[in-house]
């Protein structure tokens, strides 16, 4: 069923969020949300309570459990496998740790070019408990597509550079341009941990992949060009054989939806600042576009909640009408901790009556 005779899996095209990204046409019109899986959930913080973030990101029946909680209630289109973008940084041997409320937090920056030197390879067995995870949720999943995912080089970059999250990002640009080679040294070394982490959840069957470049709106498109989208465009290409859906996604890239198409993805998830007919001309005809309802107008209330899925679900009519080959309906943006699981819920199921 999910896999043929010589155990490769049968990609499962007819689901709708695969026939969107790819110009098919699909049976229901796609919806998901980044950030499904977690916070906004009781049953999430239950599981939460007995286990640290780490611990549930590298125990398989955790993953699974977590990943499909989000799948069970709201019955969106895709699951998002649950793990986090410093999963495979930790796995390769960096220290470091999610902390609640802030994020990651690393416990030795990489600033200099023996610390670029030091950053280990990741091999495919320490994210083994991923893979496990990854064919738990295969067995239990029927039309919603497993969606895989990864930090891009650059974010990934700056929360090693930065040491966490950051607001200004001054340390990750002064190393770009003050010291390139190094900066693309480390740029290459990350590229590298994360084709190997995408390869281990594509060869474990996931239906799609995002790449989050989610801090990359904080550069110009000159440096975007320059310092960050070889790298970007060579993960995307080492997968590319694959041939499942990739799709790439940033927060404030709206003067970047070119250059961050032109890396090669299926898919372009748009924030909620450029109308996605807009967006589908920036990233130009052939690809599709994901998102892009703003995440907080899920506390507005009903009539506007409605309003808002409407105006982007004709958005999305337009992008197609302007060159984009599907439309998959998301948030411009993480779910947000304290939102009502019910809305969302409703979002979805109006998201497939229109
Ligand atoms: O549902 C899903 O989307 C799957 C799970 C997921 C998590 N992190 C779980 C998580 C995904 C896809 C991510 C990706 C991720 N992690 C990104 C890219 C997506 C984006 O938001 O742009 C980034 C930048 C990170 C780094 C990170 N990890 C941040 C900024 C935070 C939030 C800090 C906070 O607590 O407010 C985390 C922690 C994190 N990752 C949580 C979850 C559920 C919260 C931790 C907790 O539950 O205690």
């Amino acid at each position: 069923m999910m896999s043929n005779a010589t155990g490769t899996r049968v990609h499962r095209s007819h689901l709708p969020l695969v026939a969107a990204a790819t110009g098919g046409t699909p049976s229901r019109r796609p919806v998901w949300f980044m950030r499904q899986a977690g916070r906004s959930l009781p049953e999430y913080r239950a599981i939460r309570a007995n286990h640290g973030m780490l611990e549930s990101c590298f125990d398989p029946e955790l993953v699974c459990e977590i990943t499909m909680q989000p799948v069970r209630r709201h019955d969106v289109d895709a699951a998002i496998l649950f793990s986090d973008i410093v999963v495979p940084l930790k796995a390769a041997g960096i220290d470091l740790d999610i902390v609640a409320g802030t994020g990651p937090v690393i416990a030795e920056p990489v600033r200099t070019p023996a610390d670029v030197d030091r950053i280990p390879r990741l091999e495919p067995a320490a994210v083994g408990a991923i893979a496990h995870g990854v064919r738990l949720l295969l067995e239990q999943l029927d039309d919603a597509a497993l969606i895989g995912f990864a930090g891009a080089p650059f974010t990934l970059a700056s929360y090693l550079i930065e040491g966490g999250p950051s607001r200004n990002y001054e340390r990750t640009k002064a190393m770009m341009h003050g010291d390139p080679q190094t900066w693309s040294k480390l740029m290459g070394r990350l590229a590298d941990i994360t084709i190997a982490f995408l390869q281990v959840q594509l060869d474990a069957g996931v239906d799609a992949i995002q790449l989050f470049d989610s801090w990359a709106g904080m550069l110009s498109a000159a440096d975007y060009e320059t310092y960050v989208a070889p790298h970007s465009t060579r993960v995307l290409a080492e997968i590319a054989h694959y041939g499942v859906p990739r799709i790439h996604f940033g927060v404030g890239t709206g003067e970047l939806l070119a250059p961050m198409a032109h890396a090669g993805a299926d898919v372009i998830g748009v924030d909620w600042r450029v109308p996605l007919d807009e967006a589908a001309r920036r990233v130009g005809p052939g690809k599709a576009v994901q998102g892009n309802l703003d995440p907080t107008l899920l506390f507005a209330g009903p009539e506007v909640v409605e309003r808002e899925v409407r105006r982007v679900v004709a958005d999305g009519e337009r992008a197609i009408a302007a060159g984009a080959v599907g439309h998959i309906f998301n948030l411009g943006h993480g779910v947000l901790p304290a939102t009502d699981p019910d809305v969302l819920t409703r979002v979805v199921e109006l998201v497939h009556s229109i």
